[in-house]
């Protein structure tokens, strides 16, 4: 049997339904608060990853799926959707006439990571980006919206990190105090590591590997060495934060792991998903739009990890499954074919209809009604039909009805919408 590429998954019934509603809960929350949907395709130029999320970070050195196309050119899945977006704002001159603009996208993101739980090699997004506002009341916002579907899909164990990584101005100055601190932990570094010290020694600082994590404890941190625009940028966002009541902590060694950002960086972080603490991340990226060939315009964003989020709701509250509103037990060859006609007419009108086509018993087509949870059965027997009439039998109360043949689709849809509306 051909099976799933690891890392891979499906999303099964059961569990999708859980997804569609954090799907509609989050768009609904975009659409309040002004911002489009874009769609970006699944694979770029692998030049636009590089030269957006950094030749020295973990995804562009390890992670990317990147082949040639049958003409040669480097092609790669998509790791992150940030990078797709500005080129998008860019080549369709999205900024004119007015640079501030909001975009959401939702969908699949491919790295090649190792798969363990919460981590996988095809991931889900849910991904928005502000362009054109300078001011960190934006990053705020976007910290407000996420701690909002937070509380919207009930979630409790999720708290927001934030940290300043600074802007070309002050970050020189950082990078030479780091450099000097990491040469003093010489050997403790991986070789990575030991590359990425005069290279890009911030990378260090997001470096997964154990020793590396424990030789960086003592690092020098951003935080001491913003520049005063940087500084009052960041006590803008703690102000802002701590006025709309969102609870957050400084996380100095939160540095991301893009090359992207500058200033305000953030994360939601959970414990309850183990190694994988991050269920959101995202931050200020003043710079890209420019380096990227674009006109110099601000722009900041987050992506949430879908998977991650999923798995946390549900851990949180079980989803109950679909049910019918109504099971069609049909007995003999003229019932079905005439239940089969009210089935495809009732589902016209929103009533969800299951049946059972196979011929079985009465008795075996109960029990899976029964299985099933629909609340209504219709029974249609070859008595029945002579008589011109079936039975509705209601589940919870066993009361039968008869109810005639004349009109049963319309009466079938009145009884069943009078009791969803009751239910409400
Ligand atoms: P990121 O931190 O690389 O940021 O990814 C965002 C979120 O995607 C993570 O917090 C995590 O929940 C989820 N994620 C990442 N990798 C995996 C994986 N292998 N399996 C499951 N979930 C994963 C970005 O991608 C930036 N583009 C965010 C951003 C948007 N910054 C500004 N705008």
């Amino acid at each position: 049997m051909i099976q799933l590429i690891r890392g891979f998954k499906d999303i099964l019934p059961g569990e999708v339904e859980l997804w569609q509603k954090i799907e509609r809960i989050a768009r609904e929350l975009f659409e309040d608060f002004g911002f489009n949907e874009i769609r970006i395709p699944i694979m770029e130029r692998t030049e636009l990853f590089k030269r957006s999320i950094g030749e020295d970070t973990d995804i562009v050195e390890k992670e990317m799926y990147t082949f040639p196309d049958r003409k040669g050119e480097l092609v790669t899945l998509r790791p992150e959707a940030t990078a797709s977006i500005c080129r998008a704002y860019i080549q369709h001159k999205l900024y004119s006439p007015d640079p501030a603009q909001k975009f959401y996208m939702i969908g699949p993101m491919f790295r090649r990571e190792r798969p363990q739980k919460g981590r996988y090699r095809q991931f889900y997004q849910i991904d928005a980006e502000i362009f054109g506002v300078q001011s960190g009341l934006v990053d705020v916002q976007l910290i407000f919206l996420l701690v909002t579907l937070c509380k919207r899909l009930d979630l409790k164990d999720v708290g927001a990190h934030i940290n300043s990584l600074g802007c070309p101005a002050c970050r020189p100055q950082f990078k030479a105090a780091l450099t000097d601190f990491l040469v003093s932990v010489g050997d403790k570094l991986c070789p990575d590591c030991v590359r990425r010290r005069d290279r890009n020694p911030l990378r260090v600082l997001d470096c997964k590997v154990p020793s590396c994590r424990e030789a960086i404890t003592g690092a020098p941190s951003l935080l001491d060495h913003l520049c005063d625009g940087c500084r009052s940028d960041f006590d803008l966002v703690m102000e802002s934060l701590t006025k709309l009541d969102v609870p957050f902590v400084i996380d100095k060694q939160l540095v991301r792991g893009l090359d992207y950002y500058t200033r305000t960086a953030f994360e939601i972080q959970t414990t309850s998903l183990g190694a994988q603490s991050a269920v959101a991340g995202g931050g200020r990226y003043d710079n890209l739009v420019k380096e990227l060939g674009g006109p110099d315009i601000p722009a900041t964003g987050f992506a949430i990890g879908f998977d991650r989020l999923a798995e946390l709701v549900a851990l949180n509250a079980p989803q109950p499954v679909q049910q019918p509103d109504l099971f069609v037990a049909a007995l003999g060859a003229k019932s079905q074919t005439l239940a089969f006609e009210w089935i495809c007419k009732l589902g016209l009108d929103g009533i969800r209809v299951e049946t059972d086509l196979a011929d079985k018993s009465l008795k075996s087509q109960m029990k899976r009604a029964n299985r099933l949870g629909a609340p209504y059965v219709l029974i249609l027997g070859e008595n029945e039909l002579e008589a011109g009439e079936a039975v509705l039998r209601n589940m919870r109360t066993k009361d039968q009805t008869s109810m005639s043949l004349e009109n049963i689709v319309d009466d079938i849809k009145f009884q069943i919408k009078g009791t969803k509306s009751q239910l409400g």
